[in-house]
Parts: structure tokens; C-alpha cells; sequence
């Protein structure tokens, strides 16, 4: 069994409630009496329990993460950095899958308030705002993942998308593509938005490009496939030479119908370039071009968050943390003949 509080304040003669105070507001206690009693925790070997700590403050030791879409590995990669962190302070992470729809969102946050989590983490449907409201009135202490926002109520953590949507379409237009098409939808969700308004940015700036806006009903290969279909029926005459969508689930559907039948070859006639940089992108059949979201790192820095606002020490205020996305060049976007 390991050293207790109790051990510690008796080595350093103080009391227990003298330890709590040395371990979580040490800015209360004399200097002299916080380095007696960290000398007992060092001596004794004392390692701080969070997990019992925190079931004695009345809430579960696991967590609620409720992610877009499930079967997207970026938000697989954005879990697995989650439950990692908070493993390290004893939680766990409970998944919640909202499908991009509101009604199973809200399904999701009333479960976690019944299970009286430590605190939720979002990746919210669109504006989410009555979700949040919920969230915020029941003082459940909440992180927005994936999602920029000033509103204070909510720490959060993102990447820029608009400055990930610039690198993108610059990147094509840097290869010699002009006639570029940005494929993605629906357009109210925010990554979407974000990404094809940083396209437009870059392709503004050069005279002679064009960008197409291909809406799709998702972020998914098979709505990819279906514009890949679609474009392979044009006429020669009417196709872009730079595709840039909204997620790496959209490009591996473009890339599959465009390179099926011989029909267009990539990159020679048409270049892509996804987003995410998922382990898929790596071994597609042409290696994808895209541009990488630090996922899992998002996953652990939510829980960051969520943990110093779950125990808010006096000093405690939210943050807004946004990560900048970064632009893997392969195969898929080579420069054109
Ligand atoms: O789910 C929508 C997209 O937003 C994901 O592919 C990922 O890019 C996230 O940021």
C-alpha cells in the first residue's frame, strides 16, 4: 500500500489538511512549512492519488468524448490521445459517436450528465449552442475539441483549418494547377467552411486559377467516390486539374472512381490533395497528399484542459488552444509534366 497523506503529515508534523493545502494550493501556506512538508513526500516516496481524490469529490473517474463521425480515423487517433492522457490520472474515456447529428448529440450529453462524468469533451454539430447551454447550466465541466471558438464558457482546441485550407490549395497551384475544384459538405460544418474559405484565400491570389465548390452530403468515401464518378463523365474540356477535399475519407473516394476504368490518371491529369494525413493516406494506391491534423495530440490537450478546469485551482482560467496544420506532400499532387 502506498504512502498516505496522514503518513506524510505526521513526518512533517503538521496537519493533514496542511498537506492537502502544501499539494493543491501551496500559494496558502508559509514557505517554510511547504518545504518541510515536501521533504516528507520526497523521504516517504509519496505519489498523489488523483483518482481516489477525485471519487471522493462525487464525480465518476471517466470522461465523455463525443466525436463527429466514428469511423474516421482521425477521430480514432483524436480518442486514443485522449484515453492515454487520462489514463495518467486514472479515467477513463467514454465514446460517443453524434454521426454529424444533433439529436444523437444530445442523446450523448444527457447520458454522460446521468453518469455524472468529470467532464465532457465535443466535437460539436454545427453550432451545438443548446447542447453547450445544457452543458454549461449543469456545470459540467466541458472542452470543445475540434472547434476554435472565443466563447469563455468552454476551453477548446482546434487547428486552423482556414490556414490549412490555404496550404492546400496553394500547394496545387504551386504544382501548375490552375482549374482546381474543392470537394466537401455539407458546408455548415465548420471544418468544411474553414477549409474551402482558406482555398479561395490562395486561389484569389493568383489571376488565371479557378476554384469549383463540389458540395457532398458528408465527409465520407463514398461521397467522394460519387463526385469521382461525376467528374470521370465530363467532358474533357470541363475538368479541373486539382481536386482539394475536405478530409482524407473524400480524397481515397475521388482517388478510387478517378483511377478505376484508366479513365484520368492521378496525378498526371488531375492532382489531390485530402486533409487529416490518416495511416490510409500513406498506402493509398497513389500516396495522398494532405494536410496533417496533430490528432492525437488534440485527443491529450483536451484532456489537459478538462483536468485543470475539473480541479480549477484559484488561479484557473480557460484557454483556446489552436494548432497550425501542416502540408505532407506525396505522389498524389507531383507537380505536372
Ligand atoms: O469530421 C470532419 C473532419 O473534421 C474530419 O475529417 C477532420 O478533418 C475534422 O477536423
Amino acid at each position: 500500500m502506498g504512502m498516505s497523506v496522514r503518513d506524510v503529515a505526521t513526518r512533517a508534523g503538521v496537519s493533514v489538511g496542511t498537506v492537502s493545502n502544501v499539494l493543491n494550493r501551496p500559494d496558502k501556506v508559509s514557505p517554510s512549512t511547504v518545504a518541510k512538508v515536501r521533504a516528507a513526500i520526497e523521504e516517504l516516496g509519496f505519489v498523489r492519488n488523483d483518482a481516489a481524490r477525485q471519487l471522493r469529490a462525487g464525480r465518476s473517474l471517466s470522461i465523455g468524448l463525443i466525436v463527429l463521425d466514428v469511423s474516421n480515423p482521425f477521430f480514432t487517433d483524436v480518442a486514443r490521445g485522449a484515453e492515454d492522457r487520462a489514463a495518467e490520472d486514472g479515467l477513463t474515456v467514454l465514446l460517443g459517436n453524434s454521426d454529424e447529428n444533433e439529436d444523437r448529440e444530445a442523446a450523448y450529453v444527457d447520458l454522460f450528465e446521468k453518469q455524472r462524468v468529470h467532464g465532457v469533451l465535443i466535437s460539436p454539430v454545427g453550432d451545438a449552442s443548446s447542447r453547450l447551454d445544457a452543458l454549461h447550466r449543469r456545470g459540467i465541466p466541458t472542452v470543445l475539441v475540434d472547434r476554435p471558438t472565443t466563447d469563455d464558457r468552454f476551453s477548446s482546441v482546434a487547428v486552423d483549418d482556414v490556414a490549412g485550407g490555404y496550404l492546400a490549395a496553394q500547394h496545387l497551384l504551386e504544382t501548375g494547377r490552375r482549374t482546381l475544384a474543392f470537394v466537401g459538405g455539407p458546408q455548415e460544418l465548420r471544418q468544411v467552411a474553414d477549409r474551402l474559405a482558406g482555398a479561395q484565400k490562395a486561389v484569389a491570389e493568383i489571376a488565371d486559377a479557378s476554384l469549383e465548390y463540389i458540395a457532398t452530403d458528408g465527409l465520407t468515401v463514398l461521397q467522394g467516390r460519387k463526385v469521382g464518378e461525376s467528374i470521370r463523365e465530363r467532358d474533357a474540356t470541363d475538368l479541373p486539374d486539382g481536386l482539394f477535399a475536405a478530409n482524407d475519407l473524400v480524397a481515397m473516394g475521388l482517388l478510387q472512381a478517378l483511377s478505376m476504368l484508366g479513365a484520368l490518371s492521378v496525378p498526371e491529369d488531375i492532382a489531390i490533395v485530402g486533409y487529416d494525413d490518416i495511416d490510409f493516406a500513406t498506402a493509398a494506391v497513389v500516396p495522398l497528399t494532405s494536410i496533417r491534423q496533430p490528432s492525437s495530440l488534440i485527443g491529450s490537450t483536451a484532456v489537459d484542459l478538462l483536468m485543470k478546469e475539473a480541479d480549477a485551482s484559484a488561479d484557473f482560467t480557460r484557454e483556446h488552444v489552436v494548432f497550425q496544420p501542416e502540408l505532407i506532400v506525396r505522389e498524389s499532387s507531383a507537380p505536372k509534366a
